[in-house]
């Protein structure tokens, strides 16, 4: 764990919104695998090779693990194929939260335990609530992966660490009618945290296949439409009722209908400009807003050495062959970042990005930042605890590898 002075630094520089900062990042993404064998019927990692992060840019990296806060290991690929020895060890050196978004495919009781020697925040991806649709959707045992998972949530309230465990689910039309076991047995495997999630397009699915061991053809604009999209809303409040029952909470998560068309309309004319002009050209006035990423973190360290500023925009900050991360972090790129928020304005790298308050890091996560700053942040986002319903969706979805605003052209139904 990073000292307290460490860690007072870096929330010092983000009370002050200081242009150039003497700290570290608390928040890194590691590319810990890239490529997944399984055969996730939505997913464009689907089927391609894991190949783990090169040991050389993990020694890179190991100067700033001590002032982490959280060490993230998901990306393009299934991260508890990665080295967990080596990020479970780190992980627990360093006191670090260690976060990750997996299906659990891989769980077993070794895996279970090796995983909790440290402090832990997982998003199991679950997208179903029974065997049938499991099997369609993700091609695996669901029984397997949920004993799994109870086994591990069980051992974790006997580790005595605070651990942070949530289910994520993508709403499309195989999944849509499972919603309510999908709740149920949220509480029976001893989570309490849901988030629901869009589908993605991408260009195999806008066309269409057939997996081979599957019985029917996944189509993007079939399996997620208008229809889809308000028929999740019109029973929400069935969900958020039976949720309240069983004890659960429930966000919307990327299913929220907020900004989607401006978004997706703005993306689309900067997707055209970028190609005419070179450039994009929205937003044309900046939109005013925050963020806690220029502060705290949310560095994307990729296995070519790129280092992006974040999952949400394709801005790279340095490349680790050429600069260490501090360099990368008090450096030019960084500082233009954050002046345009100093000043309350999005930059324009940040696209329609709407920014990250403490919502989008692990609950279990800066306890520090909580007891400093328990209604609203100094940016002016909110804290934590303030509101659970409207958390946006921070996660990276696989992707052509086209470029990450691709990956956020998410169509509006
Ligand atoms: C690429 S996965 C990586 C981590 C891990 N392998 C997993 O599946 O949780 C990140 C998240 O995106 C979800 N996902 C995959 N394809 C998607 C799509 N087309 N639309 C929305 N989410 C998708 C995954 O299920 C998972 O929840
Ligand atoms: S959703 Fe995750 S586990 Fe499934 S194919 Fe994609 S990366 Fe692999
Ligand atoms: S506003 Fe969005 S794109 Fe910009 S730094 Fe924050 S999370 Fe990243």
């Amino acid at each position: 764990m990073s000292t307290p002075a460490i860690r007072s630094r870096q929330l010092e520089a983000l009370e002050r919104l200081d242009v150039q900062v003497n700290s570290n990042p608390a928040v890194m993404y590691v590319e810990s695998v890239r490529g997944c064998p399984y055969t996730c019927v939505m997913c464009m990692a689907r089927g391609t090779k894991p190949v783990k992060m090169p040991p050389e840019l993990l020694e890179k990296l190991e100067p700033f693990y001590p002032d982490l806060e959280v060490l993230a290991i998901h990306g393009f690929g299934e991260p508890l194929l990665a080295d967990l020895d080596y990020f479970v060890a780190k992980a627990t050196e360093h006191d670090i939260v260690l976060h990750m978004n997996t299906t659990g495919f891989f769980m077993s009781r070794r895996v279970c335990e090796l995983l909790l020697e440290a402090r832990l925040s997982i998003r199991f991806s679950i997208h179903a609530g029974t065997s049938e649709t499991y099997r369609r959707v993700m091609g695996q045992d669901f029984r397997k992966v949920i004993d799994n998972i109870k086994y591990l949530t069980k051992s974790a309230e006997q580790s005595g660490k605070d651990h942070d465990f949530w289910f994520s689910y993508v709403v499309m039309k195989e999944t849509l009618d499972d919603i309510e076991d999908f709740l149920r047995l949220t509480r029976d495997c001893g989570v309490s945290s849901v988030r629901f999630m869009r589908l993605a397009p991408n260009k195999q699915s806008i066309r269409g296949f057939t997996l081979e061991d599957r019985d029917f053809r996944f189509r993007y604009f079939e399996q997620f439409n208008r229809r889809i999209f308000r028929t999740f809303h019109e029973r929400y409040p069935r969900y958020q009722k039976l949720a309240d029952e069983l004890g659960i909470q429930i966000e919307f998560g990327s299913m929220e209908s907020k900004n989607a068309a401006r978004a997706s309309a703005g993306w689309l004319v900067n997707g055209v400009s970028r190609r005419i002009i070179g450039k994009k050209l929205l937003p044309l006035l900046r939109p005013r807003g925050h963020c806690l990423a220029p502060w705290l973190g949310q560095l994307i360290v990729r296995q070519t050495g790129e280092v992006k500023l974040c999952c949400k925009t394709s801005y790279l900050v340095g490349n680790l062959h050429e600069e260490t991360i501090g360099e990368m972090w008090n450096g030019d790129r960084m500082e233009r970042i954050r002046r345009p928020f100093s000043e309350g304005r999005i930059p324009r790298e940040c696209g329609y990005c709407p920014g990250y308050d403490m919502r989008n890091y692990p609950n279990n996560s800066f306890p520090e930042a909580e007891r400093r700053w328990p209604e609203s942040l100094p940016t002016g986002g909110r804290a934590r605890k303030s509101d659970k319903a409207e958390a946006r969706d921070t996660e990276e979805q696989p992707a052509d590898r086209q470029g990450d605003r691709e990956r956020e052209r998410v169509p509006v139904p």
